[in-house]
């Protein structure tokens, strides 16, 4: 087992301690697949940039976060964690991050709402300095509830693109209290987290769930943003027959152009045999379309929140409902079609799945880890905004997974520089 880097936890509130083995087994099996990581805790060790910072992190509780966690607490920072999502935890990760690392977690897997909310409440009682949010909980209760903690933090910042439209529209109401990195929006994170990683774990959630073979299936997916893109590469490699829905004119054509069939929700409907949702929006499957599906089709949500399918419309519907399968209910239509909806419509690759592989969560977390390590080192220079992730710290952490990767690239030659550099060299 692995030294404990902080402060032993007495306050948390987690489901069963006595898991601590096998989650410490999670975390060592994602740290090596984490070296840009594991590069980044080592400078930290060394460093201390977290001195003394207290740290509320609201993330998936997850192996590859309790890296994260480790990192930051190498870096002197003291982290209380809660989930963002309740059924996302891994309780035997949660058992050794307190058991064995010390860290102080509020996270127990299938919380109810109110649990939910009261960990949330445990982890802001803590004062933070910085925060660390995927999907905006944390910012929203500090500016509606909590707002005698404002003066004391320094910034925070932001993992999924659903709490970056929270986030927006708080700095667009003149609201945002204090600076926040949108490290959804990192280009390592975005190419990487949203494409390969979402890509790969929706269909791998979906397929746990369902063990369904995906070859020659219609599968349907609504939303061709970052995530739909992958979700839509990945089921297409594996030999399912891909359907895009969409409402930007610019992401259907790119739809088109990548090859996929593109159609209105309600043609897909009646075509799709499983239907994925990765918009961030609310309702993109409802009742015109379930009542439209064929029998035995197949409901997976991967976007941020419960909300891309319509689970109301969905029990409007339902004249029986069983589990078929662990996390897949089966709803009876009048009409006796069986529709399926899977991990009750919550986000399919963690709840069904373990999220993005640690890979993918190495090039996002060492992202965050510099974010967090920038917010301290300019601290009370930065404006109250949502900021980008400023761009050496995007390139630094591509260059480092490159080389983890045993890759190697070209540098442009001076010659080079000066032709790209200049307005005078033309035809
Ligand atoms: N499951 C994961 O691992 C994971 C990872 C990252 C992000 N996310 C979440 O996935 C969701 C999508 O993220 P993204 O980065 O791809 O966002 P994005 O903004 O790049 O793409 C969303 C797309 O959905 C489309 N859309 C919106 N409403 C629609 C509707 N009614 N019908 C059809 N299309 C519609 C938009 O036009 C857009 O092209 C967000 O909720 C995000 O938080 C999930």
């Amino acid at each position: 087992m692995s030294t404990v880097h902080g402060p032993l936890s007495t306050s948390s509130d987690i489901s069963d301690r006595s898991l601590a083995e096998a989650g410490e087994a999670r975390i060592a099996w994602a740290e090596s697949q984490m070296p840009v990581l594991r590069q980044v805790r080592e400078r930290f060790a060394r460093e201390r940039p977290f001195e003394g910072v207290s740290i509320a992190a609201c993330l998936h509780v997850t192996a590859e976060t309790a890296n994260l966690v480790r990192t930051l607490a190498a870096g002197g920072a003291d982290v209380a964690l809660c989930a963002s999502n309740p059924l996302s935890t891994q309780d035997d990760t949660a058992a050794a991050l307190v058991e064995v690392h010390g860290a102080e977690v509020h996270a127990r897997a299938g919380e109810d709402p109110d649990t939910y909310y009261r960990h949330i409440g445990a982890v802001l009682d803590k004062g933070p300095q910085i925060t660390i949010d995927d999907g905006a909980d944390l910012i929203g209760v500090i500016h509606g509830q909590r707002t005698d903690l404002i003066p004391a933090i320094l910034g925070g910042t932001e993992e999924t693109t659903t709490g970056m439209i929270r986030l927006r529209a708080l700095e667009a109401d003149g609201k945002l209290a204090f600076p926040v990195i949108a490290v959804a929006e990192s280009l390592t994170g975005r190419q990487l987290d949203h494409r390969y990683g979402t890509g790969q774990s929706t269909l791998d959630g979906i397929l746990r769930a369902t063990s369904i073979l995906l070859a020659g299936q219609r599968v349907v997916v609504v939303g061709y943003g970052a995530c739909g893109r992958g979700v839509a590469l990945r089921a297409r490699g594996a030999g399912a027959h891909v359907i895009v829905c969409e409402v930007d004119e610019l992401r259907a054509l790119e739809a088109v152009m990548d090859g996929y069939d593109v159609m209105p929700a309600e043609t897909a409907a009646r075509e799709g045999d499983v239907f994925i949702t990765v918009t961030g929006n609310r309702d993109v499957i409802r009742r015109e379309h379930f009542e439209l599906m064929r029998d035995g089709a197949i409901v997976a949500n991967a976007g941020h929140f419960d909300v891309e399918v319509s689970k109301p419309d969905l029990e409007d519907l339902t004249v029986e409902r069983r589990e078929v399968r662990p996390l897949v209910v089966q709803h009876v239509m009048a009409d006796g079609r069986r529709l399926h909806l899977l991990a009750d419509g919550r986000v399919v690759n963690l709840a069904a799945g373990e999220g993005h592989p640690g890979a993918v969560m190495d090039v996002d977390f060492a992202a965050e880890a510099l974010c967090l390590e920038h917010i301290v080192r300019h601290r009370g220079e930065l404006e109250p905004r949502v900021h980008r992730v400023p761009e050496p710290i995007d390139r630094e952490v591509a260059r480092l997974k490159i080389e983890s990767l045993g890759v190697e690239i070209d540098s442009l030659t001076a010659e080079q520089r000066r032709y790209l550099h200049s307005w005078e060299q033309g035809t």
